[in-house]
């Protein structure tokens, strides 16, 4: 009996694992990651050494997260419900097989999580840990105990001597947190009256767009096969890119986002979301499309977007479909590189070029004002209109 229990290294998270340890009498492997969420891993190990844990991954996941699951999930503008960049829900599915993998390494036959029986982030981690390993055993313990308030998670950290940072503990967070190199998110406390504006000093990665600096930041981003290669000229690995990004942006106000949205368990859920990279990718990938890809893939592409995005945010990313959708996303990328030139400022995004000298399909000498070379013959455009009116014009007939 052995448990690959997703850790923190936190109080939650330390809890879960004693618990495991007395309510199924199993052995715990704790697996901690990197993510980009800006808190340092190595403490876990201490902290899972003194639970007298004897397997303990601590694991780098920075650039395998950057370039295998936000960088194509950018490459198809994915956005759920109009407004949120999927911070949290691109995450998990590789935790989700990385929780697998070490099962599978370490002959455990289970899993855990921290996640609320009331979230989508159950889902997530489950279905993916259910089609990467069919036979795979989940614990979930915020759906089984009756820990359900902080008093009680306080007391049983007392009675098991699970030490617990009392400045830490009474300084904690009013918010349900979530942080990784995409975004960091804030839900719960008083942001569940919608109604609510959120304190100022809540915000972590950016500043005000109205305390930005007064001089916008231009920036230059060089595209191979719809990923960033580059940033001014200078070649990073996508960790480094999304960092660099999250920096520049997050210093011009750039990538706060507060909304309303449908979770896959069928609640409304407020939540307020910092996303500065994402918002500039967002932006920046869709101003070199638009020289790069023929108007019906880019069209098309936009079409089963929502459908990509509520795969992802809904847990499918291990999906046939998802993988279906993807290397269809992928294929529509060969011919989009180049450059795109932005300006940041004050909260805003704002592309003031594009170019690509090898696949842009923009041809100046066709849609010029001036005379043309010949490649368009206006007269054309009669017969064009003219067949495309018949049928309104039959229709017309009919009404009156
Ligand atoms: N509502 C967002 C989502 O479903 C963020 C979830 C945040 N998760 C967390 N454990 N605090 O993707
Ligand atoms: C949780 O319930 O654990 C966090 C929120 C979510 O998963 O939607």
């Amino acid at each position: 009996k052995k448990v690959v229990l997703a850790y923190s290294g936190g109080l939650d998270t330390s809890i879960i694992l004693k618990w495991l340890e007395q309510s199924y009498g199993c052995e715990v492997v704790t697996f901690t990651a990197d993510i980009g969420q800006g808190e340092e891993v190595e403490p876990a190990r201490a902290k899972a050494e003194a639970m007298g844990v004897k397997e303990i991954y601590i694991e780098d996941l920075r650039e395998e997260y950057a370039r295998d699951y936000v960088f194509p999930m950018f490459r198809a503008n994915t956005i759920y419900e109009g407004e949120y960049l999927l911070g949290t829900s691109i995450a998990r599915p590789l935790i989700a097989k990385r929780l697998v993998e070490i099962a599978n390494e370490t002959g455990a036959d289970a899993i855990s999580h921290g996640a609320t029986g009331k979230g989508n982030d159950q889902v997530r981690f489950e279905l993916g840990a259910y089609a990467l390993k069919p036979d795979v055993k989940v614990i979930a313990p915020w759906r089984e105990w009756d820990l359900n308030s902080r008093e009680k998670l306080m007391s049983y950290a007392k009675e098991h001597d699970i030490p617990v940072d009392f400045a830490k503990a009474g300084k904690k967070s009013p918010y349900s947190m979530d942080a990784n190199l995409l975004h960091i998110s804030y839900e719960g406390g008083i942001l569940e009256d919608p109604w609510a504006e959120p304190e100022d000093d809540m915000w972590r990665w950016s500043v005000a767009p109205e305390a930005a600096p007064d001089t916008p930041t231009v920036l230059e981003l060089r595209y191979e096969r719809g990923d960033i290669v580059a940033i001014d000229g200078e070649t990073m690995s996508p960790a480094r890119v999304m960092s660099t990004l999250n920096e520049v942006a997050g210093a011009n106000g750039i990538g706060r986002d507060d909304l309303v949205e449908n979770r896959y368990v069928g609640m409304k859920s407020r939540g307020c979301y910092e996303t500065p990279a994402g918002t500039v990718m967002l932006k920046a990938h869709r101003a070199l499309e638009s020289l790069t890809l023929d108007r019906e893939v880019a069209h098309l592409k936009d079409e089963l977007m929502p459908k990509y995005a509520s795969l992802i945010y809904n847990g499918y990313w291990w999906s046939p479909e998802r993988e279906m959708l993807q290397t269809m996303i992928d294929a529509s990328q060969e011919h989009v590189n180049g450059l795109v030139r932005l300006k940041l400022y004050k909260g805003n995004v704002i592309v003031t070029g594009r170019q690509s000298d090898s696949d842009s399909l923009f041809d100046e000498k066709i849609a010029t004002f001036e005379e043309d070379a010949g490649a368009y013959d206006q007269k054309d455009a009669e017969g064009f209109i003219k067949l495309n009116a018949l049928r309104l014009r039959i229709a017309a007939k009919r009404r009156r």
